[in-house]
């Protein structure tokens, strides 16, 4: 099937578009490039534009109606960046989002996965959390992924569409075939930031927040493999419609934690980054960054019920991909 991607030429879009093609589907992206790379692009159906250009979106669907789902991953994504810069993540997430659904519905293009975070989870005892945990968007970044649940949910309420939102945790690695991986210079992620240090290009690595409740007071999370999470993307466009039915009753919006179900803190995933590179590296503790939670892990339950999916790569082989990658991304990459 022919799977439209906005954002994919992004980190985890191009995953997904990897996926797809190894599982015999076409994607056809639509990007700005604002932060994603054109060589991601390369030899894949390619629109460089904007979510909220109408008429593009329309180009796009009259030159390939046979489009089955669309895939939304297209966003800005930068905690610290959010609390500096809030009119520009509500207007690109927000305001670009609901423009493009209401692209989307108008055309008769209903079915939408749509790029959630579990940034939006408040902090609960034991930080384990299903999709009827409390929420709390810590940040203006996961405020937008929540506004954007809320109009996916009501545009499916209102409209013949029907969504799903895959509440993404704490993605790492790259694509085991070294297609793509992360691609900012300079990475906030935390895997990305491991790496930079063991290749030399950071100094140390600041473990930020030390005084969390949780059992070493460094925040937890729940790290997933990116391919098993561009994996589960296969599943809810091949599903799609199964959702919905194992779902039940007339529901026409599904919210699915996307996470491995365990929890590992900040500490531990250090541990097992020196563990697979194979030497110390140099840390230094640091207070939380603006925006900061304890965190959360998920409980995956709803992914196995409802797509038949679960994580299976272990956090080693994110590390080895995410090291791996750092390696070679300059052979693919070029900056100016
Ligand atoms: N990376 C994470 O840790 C993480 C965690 C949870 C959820 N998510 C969500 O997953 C999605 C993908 O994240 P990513 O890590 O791949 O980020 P990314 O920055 O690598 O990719 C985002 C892509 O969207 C494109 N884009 C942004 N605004 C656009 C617009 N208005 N029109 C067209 N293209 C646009 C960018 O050029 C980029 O290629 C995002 O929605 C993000 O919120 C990411």
């Amino acid at each position: 099937m022919k799977v439209l991607v906005t954002g994919g030429a992004g980190y985890i879009g191009s995953t997904i578009c990897s996926a797809l093609e190894d599982y015999g589907h076409t994607p056809v992206i639509l990007d700005s490039l604002v932060t994603g790379r054109e060589e991601f692009t390369r030899g894949r159906i390619f629109y460089r534009g904007d979510i909220a250009d109408a008429a593009l979106v329309e180009r796009v669907f009259r030159e390939h109606p046979d489009i089955y789902a669309t895939i939304h991953c297209a966003a800005l994504i930068v905690v610290p960046e959010s609390v500096e810069k809030p009119y520009e993540y509500y207007t690109e997430n927000v305001c670009k989002s609901l423009a493009l659904f209401h692209t989307l519905n108008r055309l008769g293009y209903g079915r939408v996965v749509f790029s959630s975070s579990a940034s939006i989870y408040d902090v609960v005892p034991g930080f384990m959390v299903t999709e009827e945990s409390p929420l709390k968007p810590g940040s203006p970044y996961a405020r937008t992924k929540y506004m954007m649940e809320m109009i996916l949910k009501d545009f499916c309420t209102a409209y013949p569409m029907k969504g799903i939102a895959l509440r993404y945790f704490n993605p790492i690695g790259a694509d085991p075939k070294m297609r793509s991986g992360i691609h900012v210079k300079e990475p906030s992620h935390v895997l990305g930031k491991l790496v930079d240090t063991a290749l030399g290009k950071l100094p140390c690595f600041e473990i930020t927040g030390t005084t969390w409740p949780t059992r070493d007071g460094t925040g937890i999370r729940d790290y997933i493999h990116v391919w098993d999470l561009a994996l589960a993307h296969i599943q809810a466009v091949e599903q799609f419609e199964q959702v919905f039915e194992r779902l039940g009753g007339e529901s026409r919006y599904a919210v699915i934690n996307l996470g491995t179900g365990r929890g590992v803190t900040v500490r531990e995933l250090v541990t097992a980054f020196e563990k697979v590179y194979g030497k110390e590296i140099c840390k230094v503790e640091r207070p939380p960054r603006p925006g900061d939670v304890a965190g959360a892990y998920a409980n995956a339950d709803t992914a196995r019920r409802l797509l038949g999916w679960e994580a299976r790569l272990p956090i080693e082989q994110g590390i080895a991909d995410a090291l791996r990658w750092g390696e070679i991304r300059h052979t693919i990459l070029k900056y100016d």
